[in-house]
C-alpha cells in the first residue's frame, strides 16, 4: 500500500465518528440525495448484485437498496473504522468488506452495476481503479461516480472557494476534532482531475457511452459509463 493510502485510510478512520454529521452540514442536508439521483443511473436490476466502492459508512450501498430493495449490494472499504459504523446504521440488506478498490478481491464479471462517491480524488490511481470496475462488471453492467468538482461559473466558483477552503475546514477542524483532515479535502479537490480527464480515463479503460453532469451548482460531478458486452482487450 502507497504513503498516500496508508494516510488516507488513517484519517478515516480517525473521522469515522463525525463523518455524518459533517456530510450533512458541509451538504447543507443535501448529500444522501445525491447518492439516491447517483444511484438510479446505476440502474440496479431486480435481484441483482451490486457493488459500493468505498463504502465508507455504507450511506451509497444502502440508496442502491432504497432504488432497487431486491438487489444485493456488497460494500467495500479499507478503513475499518468506517464500515464498523456503516454495519450498526444498516443492519441488513448491505453486506461489508475490506479490501482495496485498486485490488478488489472479486473474479471478473461479478457485479451488475457499481458505484462510489467522494473517493475518486483519495486514491493514488484513478484509471486503475476505474480498470477494477470495468473487469468486475458484467457486459452491460454500469459504473456510476459521485465526486466533488470546483464549479466553473465565476461568481459561483469564488463564493464555494471561500465557504470551502475557509469556513468549511474551520467548522470540520472544530465538529470532528481532526482540522488536518478537513485542511486535506479542499486541498484534494483543488489537486485533483477536471471532469474531462476523468471520463476519458473511464473510455481509456473500455467503458462506453461515458458521460458525466454536473450538479449542486457544479460543486459536483455524476460520471456515468456503461461496460460493452464485448470488449478489446481484455475481460
Ligand atoms: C469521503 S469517504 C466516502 C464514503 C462513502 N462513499 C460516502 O458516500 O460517504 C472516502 C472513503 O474512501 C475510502 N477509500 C479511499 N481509498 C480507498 C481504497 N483504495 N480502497 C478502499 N477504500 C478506499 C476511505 O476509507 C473512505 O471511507
Amino acid at each position: 500500500m502507497t504513503d498516500k493510502a496508508i494516510y488516507v485510510r488513517s484519517m478515516f478512520d480517525r473521522i469515522a465518528p463525525r463523518y455524518d454529521l459533517m456530510n450533512a452540514v458541509m451538504t447543507f442536508g443535501q448529500h444522501q440525495n445525491m447518492r439516491r439521483a447517483a444511484a438510479r443511473l446505476a440502474q440496479p436490476p431486480r435481484h441483482g448484485r451490486a457493488l459500493d466502492l468505498a463504502t465508507g459508512t455504507g450511506d451509497f450501498a444502502a440508496a442502491l437498496r432504497d432504488v432497487e430493495p431486491t438487489c444485493r449490494v456488497v460494500g467495500l472499504d479499507f478503513a475499518l473504522e468506517m464500515m464498523r459504523l456503516g454495519q450498526q446504521k444498516y443492519r441488513c440488506g448491505v453486506s461489508f468488506t475490506a479490501g482495496d478498490m485498486l485490488q478488489l478481491p472479486f473474479p471478473n464479471y461479478q457485479f451488475d452495476c457499481i458505484v462510489n462517491g467522494f473517493v475518486l480524488r483519495n486514491v493514488t490511481d484513478v484509471r486503475a481503479a476505474f480498470a477494477e470496475m470495468c473487469r468486475v462488471l458484467k457486459p452491460g453492467g454500469r459504473a456510476v461516480s459521485l465526486e466533488i468538482t470546483t464549479p466553473r461559473t465565476p461568481i459561483w466558483k469564488n463564493v464555494f472557494g471561500i465557504y470551502f477552503d475557509h469556513v468549511m475546514p474551520r467548522i470540520g477542524g472544530w465538529l470532528s476534532g481532526q482540522p488536518e483532515a478537513y485542511r486535506y479535502l479542499p486541498q484534494s479537490v483543488r489537486d485533483f482531475l477536471a471532469p474531462e480527464a476523468i471520463a476519458d480515463l473511464m473510455r481509456a479503460v473500455g467503458f462506453r457511452g461515458v458521460y458525466f453532469r454536473r450538479w449542486a451548482l457544479g460543486s459536483m460531478a455524476v460520471y456515468v459509463g456503461v461496460k460493452p458486452d464485448k470488449m478489446t482487450g481484455g475481460f
